[in-house]
């Protein structure tokens, strides 16, 4: 096979020029960042179980009208993807408080906000990804007052969806990250999902225990990422089958 173009690597992710123009394949690595990359790991399957979360999470959203990138998984680590211009902001949706807002404000982690709240950080690792107002957003032109009303109508609409997903297998969602991008259609503009809704984007805690089943768990050295991957990956029915542990020996006829 012809060697692909590669058009952008990341720390999670590396996207190839796709098969048809305005297409890209998203590969999903198995590297663990934190801290803005201070803090560097190999997860050994982690790419592969964050491909499949994709999926069903942007499958799950486009079927109730949720616009995304996500055309279709072409293998374990690859999925098709709608090229984007992406917009060089983090939208934060916060249900309960934890991480950042935690340590900026000193309000305890896990404590329910009254509403859920949206937060812009700007894009640029150089700077570590800071809170902006939307005042700067405007003045700097990374989106327009339209495109903040729309960017905030497709959070929220996120993480309704998200937070009835998550509620179903036993689990609250406390907040998650996601990107959007433009798509041009003619001569309109169109803001779409981008990027991935992954446990690497989102903070998961179980309803019953607490246990985190999401990045902090790499963070904070809290035991297995892989484990805890796996572990919501099988809740929510993801699991790739052949990666189901053998559990006793099978009498092969
Ligand atoms: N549909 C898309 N079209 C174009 N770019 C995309 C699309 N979806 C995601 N991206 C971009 O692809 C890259 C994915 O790589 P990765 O998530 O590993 O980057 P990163 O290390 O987090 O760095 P950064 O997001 O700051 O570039 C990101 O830059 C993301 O903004
Ligand atoms: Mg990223």
């Amino acid at each position: 096979m012809a060697r692909r173009k590669k058009i952008y690597e990341g720390k999670a992710k590396i996207l190839y020029e796709g098969p048809e123009p305005g297409t890209y394949v998203q590969y999903f690595k198995d590297d663990a960042t934190a801290f803005n990359a201070a803090k560097h790991d190999i997860i050994e399957g982690k790419g592969v179980l964050n491909n499949r979360l994709s999926e069903f999470f942007m499958n799950g959203l486009n079927e109730v009208g949720v616009p995304t990138h996500f055309i279709r998984r072409l293998n374990m680590r690859e999925q098709l993807i709608r090229q984007v211009e992406i917009i060089p902001l983090e939208v934060i949706v916060r249900n309960r408080a934890a991480g950042s807002l935690s340590k900026r404000l000193g309000i305890p982690e896990g404590k329910v906000l009254p509403r859920p709240m949206v937060e812009f950080c700007y894009k640029d690792d150089g700077l570590g990804d800071p809170l902006v107002t939307e005042e700067n957003i405007a003045t700097f032109g990374w989106a327009s007052q339209q495109d903040l009303d729309d960017m905030v109508s497709l959070a929220l609409r996120v993480n309704d969806f998200l937070s009835g997903v998550f509620m179903a297998v036993g689990i609250r969602l406390i907040d998650f990250k996601i990107e959007i991008g433009r798509v041009y259609e003619g001569d309109y503009q169109r803001l779409i999902l981008a990027d991935e809704i992954s446990p690497d984007s989102c903070r998961l805690w179980d309803i019953e225990t607490g246990r985190k089943l999401d990045k902090d768990v790499f963070r904070q050295d809290l035991g297995s990422l892989s484990d805890a991957y796996s572990e919501l990956a099988r809740r929510l029915g993801v699991l790739p089958s052949n990666s189901t542990p053998i559990t006793k020996p099978t009498l092969i006829n």
